[in-house]
């Protein structure tokens, strides 16, 4: 608990690992495994045809404090967790993201345009890359999930939302530690500060407020709550309003940070690697008209899709 609460807790197993091998204990009833084996072992065949297959852990999945709706991360029984993917994958395929291609499109021009503009007013090429990348994932991210951008790349700051969402994670974060003492969870509970807890709820509010906007705005267009609302044939989706409730604030949690993360290492293995770098370069200039940087173009890119895959490897952010 002590190793979740101080932030280190992903370290320390790390450690442990390289201490005592593949294999650790870390709680009474934990294991943690770090082999590409152990990966399939317990994350294969979840969709409930294997009777055999390991639940979801309801300590580090369960619901948030307060339980009053289930996302796909939160759902732990397999038939149910496969209802909700099976009406939520129209968003994610990839006929749907590129459907959405022109919105994401929006965002990226409008990052460039703030990077150019910052590094020609201050003169120098120094820019906080994590955050602004932080800016343009949210933007767009936000906009595909709740219909509206975050405006954080013209106002070049954090929109109120998003200090909810990062306090919400922090808070469900040490309610997990607590969940490992089942015996005593309420006692400890009380020392998740009121602050914290109040912040969740007014959290939570306003994200169900911000879906319901969505949902209730005559809005027409291929963002993911349209897609997730309708199949590919066009028949209405079985998602509950409270499970879209549960699930658009998931999407941004889910899709910023880990996006972030691995466009962050990237970017930072290519500057300290200007071979890589100049050889990436040299295969994007060859499309000579940003109209000519579609999505479509870009798969075709050998070196991009290596240097993609790579730093997926290299940066997992999960
Ligand atoms: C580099 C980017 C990304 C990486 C590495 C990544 C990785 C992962 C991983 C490993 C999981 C499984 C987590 C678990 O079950 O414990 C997951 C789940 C999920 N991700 Fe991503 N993700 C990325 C981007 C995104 C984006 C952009 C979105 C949405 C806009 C997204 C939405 C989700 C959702 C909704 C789940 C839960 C799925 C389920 O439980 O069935 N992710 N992601």
């Amino acid at each position: 608990m002590r190793g979740v609460w101080s932030g280190r807790f992903p370290y320390i197993v790390q450690d442990l690992h390289a201490r005592y091998g593949e294999v650790v204990r870390i709680a009474p009833n934990e294991l943690s495994f770090a082999s590409s084996s152990s990966w399939d072992d317990i994350y294969s065949m979840t969709d409930g045809s294997n009777p055999s297959a390991f639940p979801k852990s309801k300590t580090w999945h369960g619901s948030f404090i307060d339980n009053s709706a289930s996302s796909v991360f939160t759902k732990i029984d397999f038939k149910e967790h496969a209802r909700a993917r099976r009406a939520m994958d129209p968003g994610f395929s990839e006929r749907a993201v590129l459907r959405q291609e022109f919105i994401l499109n929006e965002y990226v021009d409008l990052f460039i345009t703030k990077i150019r503009e910052r590094t020609a007013a201050t003169g120098n090429t120094v820019v906080d890359i994590v955050t602004w990348l932080n800016f343009v994932m949210f933007d767009i991210i936000g906009d595909l999930a709740f219909g509206e951008s975050f405006h954080c790349l013209e106002n070049a700051e954090y929109e109120d939302w998003m200090s909810g969402m990062f306090g919400s994670i922090k808070a469900n974060y040490l309610t997990i530690s607590l969940r490992h003492y089942p015996l005593i969870f309420n006692l400890l509970m009380k020392f998740i500060p009121a602050k914290a807890k109040a912040q969740m709820k007014e959290h939570a509010r306003r994200t169900k407020s911000k879906v319901d906007q969505r949902l209730n705005s005559k809005i027409d267009r291929p963002d993911i709550i349209s897609q997730i609302q309708r199949d590919e044939d066009g028949n209405k989706n079985e998602l509950s309003r409270e499970e879209i409730y549960a699930n658009a604030p998931l999407f941004i949690m889910a899709g910023s940070e880990t996006t972030v993360t691995v466009l962050t290492g990237i970017i930072n293995h290519l500057v300290q690697n200007r071979g890589s770098l100049a050889k990436l370069e040299q295969e994007l200039r060859k499309l000579t008209a940003a109209e000519q940087l579609t999505l479509a173009a870009l798969k075709q890119l050998p070196y991009l899709n290596a240097v993609l895959n790579e730093g997926l490897r290299m940066c997992n952010p999960k």
